[in-house]
């Protein structure tokens, strides 16, 4: 009996160890836009998809996922104590580090939910809330590759022909489709690394669209890792019409159970 309880000791405590090896990662959640493309009173990451919220949607898949340690969600300012009260109220608030306020750009709010993780975490995964499709297993895939390359983003190949334009809107060329994805999110980066290139960004006063260009422009390879076009982002009302017939099709039902 003595001799099983040691082995089952010695067992968890390799587990842990090995467990520990993984760098400690910290999400974050940003969803301190106006979502004006939406129309409508609510600001898109608070309006229920399948009667849960576009932000607990994100947050729950990085709650769940076995790569993330801690999660720090970026909002407006006076959003702050609803999207805790959210947190509670949906059960995804045993990683949560801390709910911060945003800044004017989506560069500034990524760079200011970053600085927020703490300072033990060597890897970040940076989410847009509006990405609420994203799964525990996307955020894995991202994190991982990140991991081995310091960079790495959620992307998926496009399905329309693109044109390259005039500002007559005239074409002047078609782009090979087959060199073109559209970026997503989770974009995952070492931490220090990320604070270094976005901090010398914001000394440039270079602007992004995304925190992948950040190390674009320092020369740094951001690997990609296809993550399906169900990832998509919830800009219109269209694309909530089209988020809850993707979740039914995966078999969800009302309320996200
Ligand atoms: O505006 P867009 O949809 O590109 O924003 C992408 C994500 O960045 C959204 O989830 C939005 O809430 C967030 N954002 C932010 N701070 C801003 C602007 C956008 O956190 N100032």
């Amino acid at each position: 009996m003595k001799r099983k309880r040691r082995l089952a000791g010695l067992v968890s405590g390799v587990l842990r160890v090995a467990l520990r090896r993984r760098p400690r990662t910290a999400g974050v959640i940003l969803a301190a836009g106006s979502g004006t493309r939406m129309g409508g009173e609510i600001p898109k990451q608070f309006l229920p998809v399948l009667g849960v919220p576009v932000l607990i949607r994100s947050v729950r898949a990085f709650d769940r996922c076995p790569s993330i340690d801690e999660i720090v969600i970026v909002t407006r300012e006076g959003d702050i104590q609803n999207v805790e009260d959210l947190c509670k109220e949906y059960g995804v608030s045993a990683k949560l580090k801390r709910v911060i306020a945003g800044g004017e750009t989506r560069q500034k709010s990524a760079f200011l939910g970053v600085e927020a993780t703490s300072k033990n975490c060597r890897f970040v995964a940076i989410h847009d809330a509006a990405r609420c499709l994203v799964t525990p297993k996307i955020v894995v895939s991202v994190v991982k590759e990140a991991y081995r390359h310091r960079a790495a983003t959620a992307a998926y190949p496009i399905a329309d022909t693109v044109k390259r334009v005039d500002r007559r809107g005239r074409i002047k060329e078609t782009i090979d489709r087959g060199e073109l994805l559209a970026a997503a999110t989770p974009q995952a980066f070492d931490r220090d690394y990320y604070v270094a290139v976005a901090a010398y960004a914001e000394k440039k006063e270079t602007s992004v669209t995304d925190d992948n260009a950040l190390f674009e422009a320092v020369g740094q390879t951001v690997y990609t890792v296809n993550c399906g076009s169900d990832n998509f982002k919830v800009t219109t009302p269209d694309d909530l019409v089209r988020a809850e017939a993707t979740l039914r099709a995966r078999g969800e039902k009302e309320n996200g159970l």
